[in-house]
């Protein structure tokens, strides 16, 4: 029988994504209702790593009133960061040379030293798998599924990504007049890392004309054949949508820089070059629109706010349960907790025969194969 909890910490790790506000909001509500303290890890486990950066104090209390009115905003009140993985810190050695080392340990004396009982670890695949390593480790802790990319397993969605599809589809809605009035392709590149989630959805509620996600090498003379069908049917412009890790069947992923210890790869520049080859193959012009960070912006739509409220409140449920080593999840119409071992480490990627897919197929849309 593990102790009462009394005092939790929460942390936000990872890209940010909106509804991390009223995850964080809901956990401190419904904490502080049952009587326990909550406190704020900076910018990831920063805030206990390098506690020197933060003389405001790299974990701090968060009060009920510290979260009022933040339900809707975007970012994180606590900050964020995609380098340091505690699990593989990158450390300068005597030598000058850069190694990973494992900077758990210093996470769990934090909690020991300061007697908070429990975890709430908002975040990605990093973040949960990191979640994972310390609940193995003694630690309790309940994660909170969040990416705009939606590529997390065993829960129907993540918070974040509702509002990413929402604002990309208003860009492809408004993209098509100019398109049409230039009779332009105008190619718009978007986040989706290894799995075309926000290209795919918004792609058809934005009536694109072809799709590029990672999960279908594609092929540009496909994609030329559609606009050039559409061109002989008096449609004289197309919306090409690619998601940023989109490949060439006989090709590379377009990367800006490549991994380095502590950081994972950047992807980028794929917009670029399908408009090139575009223009080139039908002789028309051709435009590029890169949406990039603004999807990670904005207020949560009331879809992501709600699920990531009910996501916060469903972390203390399932600490005040008794469970550990949890991520919440949505199984609809209702939350459940999936083990992390479940989650972390695996990538939901789009299935080649969901009915979304076939959609996009049915509605005459091109995916480039
Ligand atoms: O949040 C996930 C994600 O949006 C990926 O799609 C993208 O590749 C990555 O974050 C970029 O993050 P950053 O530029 O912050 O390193």
């Amino acid at each position: 029988m593990s102790n009462p909890i009394r005092r939790i910490a929460i942390c936000t790790g990872g890209g940010d994504a909106p509804g991390l506000n009223a995850v964080i909001r809901a956990v401190v509500i419904a904490a502080s209702n049952l009587g326990w303290e909550c406190y704020g890890i900076r910018e990831g486990f920063n805030g206990i790593l390098f506690p020197e950066r933060y003389p405001e104090g790299g974990v701090f209390k968060l009060t009920r009133d510290r979260v009022k009115g933040i339900a809707h905003l975007g970012g994180t009140i606590l900050g964020t960061t995609n380098k340091g993985n505690p699990l593989q810190f990158p450390m300068k050695m005597p030598d000058g040379t850069i190694k990973e080392v494992d900077r758990t340990g210093e996470i769990l004396e934090f909690f020991g030293r300061k007697e908070l009982d429990a975890l709430v670890s908002i975040g990605g695949d990093g973040s949960l798998t990191i979640a994972h390593a310390l609940s193995k480790k003694g630690l309790r802790v309940v994660g909170v599924p969040k990416t705009i990319d939606n590529d997390l397993d065993k829960t129907y969605t993540t918070f974040g990504f509702d509002t990413a599809v929402a604002f990309a589809t208003e860009c492809l809605d408004r993209l098509h007049s100019t398109a049409e009035s230039h009779q332009r392709i105008m190619v718009v590149e978007m986040m989706g890392r290894y799995a075309g989630w926000i290209a795919l959805n918004s792609g058809i509620s934005g009536s694109a004309h072809a799709i590029l996600i990672p999960e279908i090498p594609f092929d540009l003379e496909k994609v030329a054949a559609k606009i050039r069908e559409r061109d002989n049917d008096g449609r004289m412009y197309s919306l090409v949508v690619v998601a940023e890790g989109a490949n060439p069947a006989h090709g590379q992923r377009s990367v800006l820089a490549q991994a380095e210890i502590g950081h994972a790869e950047r992807l980028g520049g794929i917009g670029e070059r399908v408009a090139n080859s575009l223009q080139e193959l039908t002789g028309k012009d051709a435009r590029v629109v890169v949406l990039g960070h603004l999807l990670r912006g904005g207020s949560p739509t009331s879809f992501d706010r709600l699920a990531a409220l009910r996501f916060g409140a469903a972390a203390v449920r399932a600490l005040d349960e008794g469970h550990s080593g949890v991520m919440v999840a949505l199984a609809l119409p209702n939350v459940n907790y999936v083990p992390l071992e479940e989650v972390a480490g695996r990538m939901k990627a789009v299935p080649l025969d969901c009915d979304t897919l076939q959609t996009g197929r049915d509605l005459g849309i091109c995916f480039g194969d």
